[in-house]
């Protein structure tokens, strides 16, 4: 609704938005004063905690098409053939905060949520297909490695690669962020991927081990350290500002979804850990199956209200798609929902961006700070109750497919690896080796020399030069040389 004047929070016309009540013109202002005390003190609550990581970022809504049958795969809604659902994707970088230079180098966060008619699906990845890490124990560790110093409130290369060295099984995804892909070109020149194992449930109740991708239909592009330099020098909002305005521009960006299907007997004798979130699925053991196209093609109409506070979760599933026993996943789908009730409300998921667009919501769950959404009158608080469809909803496990496996075992904290191929190095050799181009391996190494460069202790620059060594021994040599040059 617009009003032509202006009120009070309350709805009260309000007498000037540019003079306060005062003792006479050059006078005391007054406690009494309502809408100066309400102005300022609005103006003093506008800011919300930034998110810890992730906290750069922007996004678009669109809508998400599918164009194949992969019902043999899942029962997802979502996910059947024709079906079209609205859809929201953000864009971030991990390390920097909110007002942080967008072409820094950097992972690039790829959070998509579907809004379904079972319920929202959020997929939250990057646009790189591994991780750091693979237990969530480190992650807070890890964060503060990349972030700042306690005493000078500086970024620091010494603790980014003491942190990595001491943690081998950060290589590939390290592999990934020093080479070219550090560096989109533009939000809408990445892919994105699910990152983790996620499950798929068939109508039959077969369940299936999957791995997303969303695949840039305007390709992946990346620019050089000397061009992302200057841009950050000249506009820190060089990828929010790219996607708002080809979006106002009528160039709308498209991803095609796409799936790799593991049979889920599979896993168990795979060569390593297939939740191993450090690792790729090689194609040609799982080729690429394409369900459908998303296109972006609204911009937000208010940045704070659909993207600031847009709350993602790896824990929103729905009947047919679910996690998987990978160690991350499973601790994010707690972390995101309590990083939201703290940094947004207990109520966030009433916001008019995170509640579901598609679906009802219908539960027991009830009051607290910013109640917006309420039950009927004649609804009771509590359940079971014998007031029938008039007491209110009933669970169904018909409808409330959820993924499952097999699972039984002492509690261990363990880092044991039971497949023949669990190792930390081996996929970021072969990345180094066999993906990047002569092109990009000289870029790699200029990157990683300046790294190198700026590492002050030399205990860590020696597990630097031993870490890339592990990755390919000839690259380690070569390193080694180019510092000391
Ligand atoms: C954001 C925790 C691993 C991708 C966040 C946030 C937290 C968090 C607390 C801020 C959420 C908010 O305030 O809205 C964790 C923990 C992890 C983990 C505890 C490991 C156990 C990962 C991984 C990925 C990832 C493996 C990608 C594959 C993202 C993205 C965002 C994010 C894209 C931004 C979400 C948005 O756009 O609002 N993470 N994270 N995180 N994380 Fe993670």
């Amino acid at each position: 609704m617009t009003t032509p004047y202006t009120t009070t929070q309350t709805g009260t016309p309000v007498a000037s938005d540019a003079r306060s009540l005062s003792v006479g013109a050059d006078g005391a202002t007054v406690l009494h004063d309502r809408y100066l005390v309400e102005k300022l003190a609005s103006f003093n609550r506008e800011r919300v905690p930034e998110r810890n990581p992730h906290a750069k970022g922007g996004g678009a809504f669109g809508e998400f098409v599918v164009t194949e049958d992969v019902s043999q795969y899942t029962r997802a809604a979502v996910f059947q053939k024709g079906a079209t659902s609205e859809t929201l994707l953000r864009f971030s970088s991990v390390a920097g905060e909110q007002g942080s230079p967008d072409t820094w180098r950097d992972v690039r966060g790829f959070s998509l949520r579907f809004y379904t008619t079972e319920g929202n699906l959020d997929v939250v990845g990057n646009n790189t297909p591994v991780f750091f890490l693979r237990d969530a124990m480190k992650f807070p560790d890890f964060i503060h490695s990349q972030k700042r110093l306690g005493a000078s409130g500086l970024r620091d290369a010494d603790m980014q690669w003491d942190f990595w060295t001491l943690s081998p099984e950060s290589a590939h995804q390290v592999t990934y962020v020093m080479g070219d892909r550090g560096l989109s070109k533009s939000w809408r020149h990445l892919n994105g991927y699910g990152s983790h194992t996620y499950q798929w449930v068939n109508a039959e109740g077969e369940r299936f081990w999957v791995q997303y991708h969303f695949i840039s239909q305007q390709g992946v592009e990346n620019m050089s350290s000397a061009e992302a330099e200057r841009i950050a020098g000249e506009d820190a909002d060089y990828y929010r500002r790219d996607l708002y305005e080809s979006i106002d521009r009528g160039e709308y960006p498209s991803w095609d979804v796409k799936v790799q299907v593991m049979p889920y007997e599979d896993a168990k004798n795979y060569r390593f850990n297939p939740f191993d979130m450090t690792k790729v699925w090689p194609h040609a053991d799982y080729p690429l199956i394409k369900v459908g196209t998303f296109t972006l093609n609204r911009n937000p109409r208010n940045f704070f209200a659909e993207i600031e506070q847009a709350a993602f979760s790896p824990g929103n599933q729905v009947p047919g798609t679910g996690i998987s026993p990978d160690k991350m996943l499973m601790a994010r789908v707690f972390a995101y929902n309590d990083a939201h009730r703290h940094r947004i409300g207990a109520n966030f998921n009433q916001l008019p961006v995170n509640q579901p667009h598609a679906a009802p919501v219908a539960n027991y769950m009830h009051e607290g700070s910013m109640q917006y959404h309420f039950n009927g009158p004649e609804h009771r608080v509590y359940t079971p109750n014998s007031f029938g469809e008039q007491g209110g909803p009933v669970a169904d496990p018909a409808r409330g497919v959820e993924s499952a496996w097999e699972s039984d075992g002492e509690l261990v904290r363990s880092a044991q690896t039971l497949h023949a191929e669990d190792d930390d190095f081996g996929q970021a050799g072969t990345l180094y080796r066999e993906v990047f181009d002569d092109g990009a391996k000289a870029r790699f190494l200029e990157t990683l020399t300046g790294q190198g460069r700026s590492i002050t202790i030399d205990e860590i620059r020696e597990r630097f030069f031993q870490y890339w060594t592990n990755v390919d021994a000839e690259l380690g040599a070569k390193l080694r040389a180019a510092v000391a040059a």
